[in-house]
């Protein structure tokens, strides 16, 4: 498991505790990391008891009912509810996950902690600030390349054996739970490309459609962009899609050395 690391704005008061209403039969009590940055305070943990036979299954679950019913102050993303979008990533329990994915009865901890996105600065409360992974991400020019003029009559087509290479790549939703994991990041990330922009470099540079994987490996031939990964695999156990960066990110190893021969 990725355990939790304090955000970069870290020193944690001791919050506010709002108890679950009289006559609630299964509590479940969350300990919610919050920062407000108009406020010139340090963070704190807020301690929420919610009722579970009043509310869904998932912790977003949980986090929207302490939103609409007990503290509308409480910040954090999400959309899709369906692990689709990415923007609930948070790290709760102790791992990096998708909050809409995460069964409450599946949190080991009796208090469950709630925490923004590991060694990340911090927006508000539960929203890390991902503009550095978003640049990183359009530095490796997410979209198909091309050299050769277009077919005339059809869109460029692919086999189902190259459409089967993109398997286990094109399902990364960018949550950034493996990249907020791995230690390289953490201590390197100004340089260090990450797990999930590898693994998403990899993705084209494999997309049988791409014209211009050397120029894509050329670009990634760099002692930090890629290499400052050392295999330690937390990207791959942290993923909520179940998919393993720390694979990705050595097929592009393998394929710089196969053209240094
Ligand atoms: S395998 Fe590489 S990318 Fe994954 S956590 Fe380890 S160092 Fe980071
Ligand atoms: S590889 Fe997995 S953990 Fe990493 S960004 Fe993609 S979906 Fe999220
Ligand atoms: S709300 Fe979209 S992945 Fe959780």
């Amino acid at each position: 498991m990725a355990e939790f690391t304090l955000p970069k704005n870290s020193k944690i008061r001791k919050g506010r505790h709002f108890k679950a209403p009289a006559g609630s039969t299964r509590v479940r009590t969350f300990k919610v990391y919050r920062w407000n940055p108009d406020d010139g305070q340090n963070p704190s943990t807020d301690t929420y008891e919610v009722d579970l036979d009043k509310c869904g299954p998932m912790v977003l679950d949980a986090l929207i009912k302490i939103k609409n019913e007990v503290d509308p102050t409480l910040t954090f993303r999400r959309s899709c509810r369906e692990g689709i979008c990415g923007s609930c990533a948070m790290n709760i329990d102790g791992t990096n996950t998708l909050a809409c994915t995460l069964a409450i009865d599946d949190c080991r901890k009796a208090e469950v902690p709630v925490y923004p996105l590991p060694h990340m600065s911090v927006v508000k409360d539960l929203v890390p600030d991902l503009t550095h992974f978003y640049a990183q991400y359009a530095s490796i020019q997410p979209w198909i390349r091309t050299q050769s003029a277009p077919p005339p009559d059809r869109e460029r087509l692919q086999s189902p054996a190259d459409r089967d290479k993109l398997d286990g790549l094109y399902e990364c939703i960018l949550c950034a739970c493996c990249t907020t994991s791995c230690p390289s990041y953490w201590w390197n990330g100004e340089r260090y490309l990450g797990p999930a922009v590898l693994l998403q470099a990899y993705r084209w540079i494999i997309d049988s459609r791409d014209e211009d994987t050397g120029a894509r490996l050329d670009d990634l031939e760099d002692p930090f962009k890629l290499y400052r990964c050392h295999t330690i695999m937390n990207c791959a156990r942290t993923c909520p899609k179940g998919l393993n960066p720390a694979k990705a990110i050595g097929s592009i190893k393998q394929l710089m050395l196969a053209r240094h021969g």
